[in-house]
């Protein structure tokens, strides 16, 4: 999709169709006003009669008539002025984007939501916009021969103010490259298990560190078994694919400490010889998507250019029974020297994690964060509308609580109390690889909080958050590419010398 800025009033746009807003239980004002006034009051009129209040997502269509150069004027509801964020921007620009996408408008020319009387900061609003417009009109029809409605393909955000023209281009620039990284994210994470296996992972680490100016090192199952990653080997022994562990670097002149981040690449879950039930298990192609915001956020961050260093990364394996398979019973031994006992082979995660995090010791980090779907237990608790946190830093909680509230990829923290890591004790070797049923989500990050030692280290659980059922304003079900705005909000707040 393309998105631009241009100066000029919106009533006095020709294009296929105009975008405007309203807040709940307003008048028309600002460029609502002044479009409503050219069409001899048709908002104001639908207004009086109640067909349309302003509620947030509510749409009203009009035609142009030759009153305004446009065809088509939609005014969208921004909601109560009370509730209003860069949330509901999101969403107003993203239900304008798929509304007229369905009518086949290829082309239409918007207003910022919120940058007037809203109070949004120009280049936020700006962000906003691009970004929810973008990701409204992402589709994923790769495997389908039928292609789904050609969704909006250009849009123009429409500015009067002369001053306001270099930060909205500033804000779409940034939107745009989020919405990218997210929908690469979104693209790996609907890609079935038989197109990306952990060798196509890597592949597209390569690829986007050459588009963005990266730095990308991969190693194979021979590199691998050199740097005795026994844990994360061991879950792949049962595959016919070949382990990968992927390494990409932002900035790395710019020295000081890194940020890193991890994301758990399984690219398929059978749950290997503790197989998983056949209801279902094709949700685990997901099983990646802690991978999947991890490249999206670094294709991001290259492409943005951020001054800071920036680490990802990705441990990439496919969990398979097999003759070869790790079994219950079987005790690994992981890059740190730590002896792990596996009882349940379905809990796969949280030993590629435990390398990866040993791996990340070597940067010295500012700051550690992994996003895994790790648990269940996690969809349980939080349902798909929050991601777990837990970490053993608190400057870091908060600022990832913070880049959550920012972003709207909202986190909710748990604890992470010694009691659970020690739960994760074995009799025979010096951990095992789960706890009871009970706090599933809770002992796994115990058993990660034994590899990240003192890293200033936060966990993400997204097991309920990377995909969805349902469509959301510019969340179509499938793949979410959840934590790519979240770790790149993340990254731009860090502060400079932190
Ligand atoms: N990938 C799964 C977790 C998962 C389940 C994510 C459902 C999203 C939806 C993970 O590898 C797993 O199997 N976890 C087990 C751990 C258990 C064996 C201790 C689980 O949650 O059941
Ligand atoms: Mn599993
Ligand atoms: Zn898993």
């Amino acid at each position: 999709m393309d998105i631009s800025v241009l100066k000029g009033e919106i009533q006095k746009i020709d294009d296929e169709a105009l975008i405007v807003n309203l807040f709940e239980g307003a008048r028309p004002g600002g460029a609502t006003a002044a479009v409503d006034q050219a069409l001899g009051g048709a908002i104001a009129q639908a207004i009086d009669l109640g067909d349309f209040s302003g509620r947030a997502n509510q749409t009203l269509l009009l035609y142009g008539q030759g009153r305004v150069a446009a065809n088509r004027v939609l005014v969208v509801g921004l909601g109560a002025q009370a509730d209003f964020g860069l949330e509901a921007a999101r969403q107003a620009a993203a239900t304008a984007a798929t509304t007229l996408g369905q009518l086949g408008v290829a082309k239409a020319s918007t207003v910022l939501h919120g940058a007037g009387t809203g109070g949004l900061d120009v280049a936020a609003a700006a962000q906003a916009v691009a970004e929810a417009s973008f990701l409204a009109c992402y589709r994923f029809d790769t495997y389908r021969r039928d292609k789904a409605t050609p969704p909006l393909k250009k849009l123009r955000v429409v500015e009067f103010d002369a001053s306001r023209i270099s930060p909205a281009r500033r804000g779409v620039r940034t939107g745009l490259a989020i919405a990218q990284g997210t929908a690469l994210a979104r693209d790996l994470g609907a890609h079935p298990g038989n197109t990306a296996t952990p060798s196509y992972l890597a592949r597209s680490a390569r690829q986007l560190a050459k588009a963005h100016g990266l730095h990308c090192t991969v190693f194979d199952e021979a590199g691998l078994k050199r740097l005795k990653m026994g844990a994360l080997l061991g879950v792949s022994q049962g595959s016919a694919e070949g382990a990968r562990f992927i390494v990409l670097e932002h900035n790395k002149k710019a020295g000081g400490r890194p940020l890193v981040f991890v994301g758990k690449g399984v690219t398929f879950d059978t749950g290997g010889i503790s197989l998983k039930p056949g209801q279902g298990m094709e949700d685990m192609k997901h099983d990646m998507s802690g991978a999947a915001a991890v490249l999206g956020a670094m294709q991001t961050i290259g492409a943005l250019g951020l001054k800071r260093h920036v680490v990802g990364l990705i441990p990439a394996v496919e969990n398979m029974p097999g003759s070869r398979a790790v079994k219950p019973g079987d005790i690994l031994t992981a890059m740190s020297g730590t002896t792990i006992e596996i009882i349940n082979t379905d809990a796969e995660g949280r030993l590629i994690l435990a390398d990866a995090l040993c791996y990340a010791k070597r940067y010295k980090p500012a700051a550690v964060v992994d996003l895994a779907t790790l648990t269940g237990a996690c969809v349980i608790a939080l349902g798909h509308h929050a991601s777990g946190l837990m970490g053993n830093d608190e400057t870091l909680i908060e600022r990832l609580l913070q880049a959550g509230q920012t972003t709207h990829e909202r986190l909710w923290q748990l604890p992470l109390w010694r009691e659970y890591a020690d739960e994760m004790k074995s009799d025979v070797a010096d951990l095992k690889n789960t706890g009871g049923r009970p706090g599933g989500t809770l002992t796994a990050a115990g058993f990660l909080s034994h590899f990240a030692g003192d890293m200033p280290w936060a966990h993400l659980d997204i097991a309920g958050t990377a995909w969805a059922s349902k469509d959301r304003p510019y969340i179509p079900r499938g793949s979410v590419g959840v934590g790519v705005r979240l770790l790149t909000q993340l990254a731009r707040d860090w502060p400079a010398r932190g």
